[in-house]
């Protein structure tokens, strides 16, 4: 199984530049460009949030019009630059979004990875939360299938990314009571998240978490005590999660890239068909 994770897209009208300088549409676009070249193709890509940049309806159709050339099917959550009834009214009648409920959260079952896609926003504020109800849901959906290989998504990292500015936040409340939950499903093989728009691992909850990396503008890695927040001229890129069947000495596990994303010349072949030399 392939999963190709994008993030953090921030389409805003067509003609407009986020931060009067970055062109979200077009990178989105040669985003989809390289995933739709990948061979083998990816099963699913997945949208771990803030697809709009202020979640109003012109902007989801804006998204529509490009994430329409995907050849992969797609699948998205919600981060806090989106709104649930804006999504459901872009996203509603396809077979993964609940159209009811307070939340947007939802199962897929068809990979060979089972994936809980989680809702971590409170409306109107840039951090997120995991509350009681949406942390008894999580429970209930990894007790109902504890045998099969799990990724649990959500757009706020649930751990300290060691980063100092102000978006940087992840949850604000629940991120401890995730990490003991966690512990108790051992069929989890990754947490995947969003919003800190630069691709970052830790432990976390007895697996391994990933907050992916952003299509438009990468924030900078700002780790001092100014707190500043800056987006770097960085190449945006997307996250290949390869579920593959001798990863471990014990078996099947899932293998996370970071592919980047740009306007550069196409690899040079080394030698073909010769893996030890690759390897070494
Ligand atoms: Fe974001
Ligand atoms: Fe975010």
């Amino acid at each position: 199984m392939i999963l190709v994770q994008i993030s953090d897209t921030h389409i805003d009208a067509p003609d407009k530049f986020v931060y009067g300088h970055f062109d979200t549409a077009a990178m989105l676009t040669r985003a989809i460009e390289v995933i739709n070249t990948m061979d083998p193709a990816p099963d699913l890509v997945l949208h771990t949030g803030d697809i709009a940049s202020h979640g109003d309806a012109n902007q989801y159709a804006a998204f529509k019009d490009i994430a329409d050339k995907l050849t992969a099917p797609l699948v998205l959550i919600p981060g806090n630059h989106d709104d649930r009834d804006a999504l459901r009214t872009a996203f509603g009648g396809t077979p993964w979004l609940p159209t009811t409920g307070k939340f947007l959260h939802y199962i897929l079952d068809d990979y060979a990875v089972r994936i809980i896609c989680c809702d971590s926003v409170i409306a109107g504020e840039t951090p997120g939360e995991l509350c009681l109800d949406r942390l008894n849901w999580l429970d209930e959906q990894l007790s109902a299938v504890p045998d099969r290989p799990t990724i649990v998504a959500l757009h706020h990292p649930p751990f300290y990314t060691g980063m100092t500015g102000t978006s940087a936040k992840g949850l604000s409340q629940g991120g401890a009571e995730l990490d003991a939950l966690l512990r108790r499903h051992s069929q989890v093989v990754r947490v995947l998240a969003g919003h800190v728009h630069r691709p970052i691992t830790t432990s976390f909850g007895g697996t391994l978490a990933f907050a992916g990396p952003t299509t438009c503008y990468p924030f900078g890695l700002e780790i001092g005590p100014a707190q500043i927040l800056s987006a770097a001229n960085e190449p945006p890129a997307i996250g290949v999660h390869l579920w593959l069947p001798d990863a471990t000495p014990t078996g099947p596990g899932l293998v996370s890239h970071v592919l980047p994303i740009g306007d550069w010349d196409p690899a040079i072949t080394i030698k073909k068909a010769d893996v030890r030399m690759v390897q070494a």
